[in-house]
């Protein structure tokens, strides 16, 4: 029988777990691959973890191996070979910028350096908590053993929030929007880009016709649709988020389709005038579990405007992280 490919999940017992550990699971990431999951939580929340595992047993999952749980990240990110690190710290009323970079920098920083020390030399370490490009940033700055490339933030709920948009939009199916790049921070910042999007092979943008409906309607639905969210259920996105999390996981192992790319936020190399080392979200094609940006795009003055927008706010958060002395 195959090893179970390891796979860490933080954050167990929050909300976006609740949909993500089934899913995982279920084999939404690896198919009939076994899966084994490792399961941190802080020590205040592992009895609810307890009663997650409890209903993991009672699905009887056939490809899931074994679930271990624990509040030491050393002891659960051993060996492991993914690691989804949604557990992060929210931002509360009151909490200046600051505090919140801070109570997350401390957990990411921790986080960082245990996977440094004892994950799979082929680890894959994907953030979904927020403010999630700079978590992904103080993580991999604390893990100097592990190659850059081998990190990345959550920017997939935002593409696939473009896209249902546009599907909406032109009363076609997902399934014929393609090419979709989402631009920058995981933000109200981020550029979700129509003019390399393609619907059925064109442009997006010139099926659209409508740069008002693009700047007016689009763009601010799509950023802030996190936002809508809660103001309609109480609640931050949970199973959307649960599922971009799988599908970014599945796409960064498996790889993209010919002729399609997804968005990722990754360790810049300097293209597009990202400046380097900034983890800022791009169009990316995988194979063989390798990233590369897609090159040589169009971008337009209104495009370059709002990706430059949204890269200054990021460099400004790793500014205020190395005052902070977090990376
Ligand atoms: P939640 O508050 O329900 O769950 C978070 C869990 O993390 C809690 O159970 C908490 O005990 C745990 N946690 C806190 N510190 C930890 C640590 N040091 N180690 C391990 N676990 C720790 O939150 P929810 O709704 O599950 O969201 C999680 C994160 O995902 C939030 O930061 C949220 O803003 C972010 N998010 C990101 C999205 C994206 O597209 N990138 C979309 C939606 C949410």
């Amino acid at each position: 029988s195959q090893t179970p490919v390891k796979v860490a999940v933080t954050g167990a017992a929050g909300q976006i777990c609740y949909s993500l550990l089934f899913r995982i699971a279920s084999g939404a990431l690896l198919g009939d691959t076994p899966v084994e999951l490792r399961l941190l939580e802080i020590t205040p929340a592992l009895k609810a973890l307890e009663g997650v595992v409890m209903e993991l047993d009672d699905c009887a999952f056939p490809n899931l191996a074994k679930v271990e749980i624990g509040d030491d990240p050393e002891k659960v990110f051993d060996g492991v070979n993914m690691a989804m690190l949604v557990g992060a710290m929210p931002r509360k009323a009151g909490m200046e910028r600051g505090d919140l970079l801070s109570a997350n920098g401390a957990i990411f920083t921790a986080q960082g350096k245990a996977l440094n020390k004892v994950a799979a030399d082929d680890v894959k370490v994907l953030v979904t908590g927020n403010p999630a490009n700079t978590n992904a940033l103080i993580a991999y700055s604390n893990a100097p053993d592990i190659p850059k490339e081998q990190f990345a933030a959550l920017t997939r709920l935002d593409q696939d929030r473009a896209k249902a948009q546009v599907a909406q939009k032109l009363g076609v199916s997902v399934n014929d929007v393609k090419k979709m790049t989402i631009w920058g921070n995981h933000s109200a910042t981020q550029y979700p880009d129509l003019f390399n999007a393609e619907v059925n092979g064109r442009s997006a943008a010139e099926q659209i016709n409508d740069q008002a409906w693009i700047e007016s309607t689009f763009i601010p639905t799509v950023a802030k649709r996190g936002a809508a969210i809660i103001d309609a259920t109480g609640l931050s996105s949970r199973a959307s988020a649960a599922n971009a999390t799988v599908s970014c996981m599945h796409d960064w192992a498996l790889g993209t389709p010919e002729n399609d790319w997804v968005s990722m936020a990754v360790v810049s190399d300097g293209s597009y005038g990202v400046p380097e080392g900034l983890v800022s979200s791009f169009p990316v094609t995988i194979k063989d579990g390798k990233w590369e940006i897609v090159q040589g795009l169009d971008i337009n003055d209104f495009s370059r405007g709002k990706i430059d927008a949204s890269v200054a706010e990021l460099a400004d958060e790793r500014q205020a992280v190395t005052e902070l002395g977090l990376i």
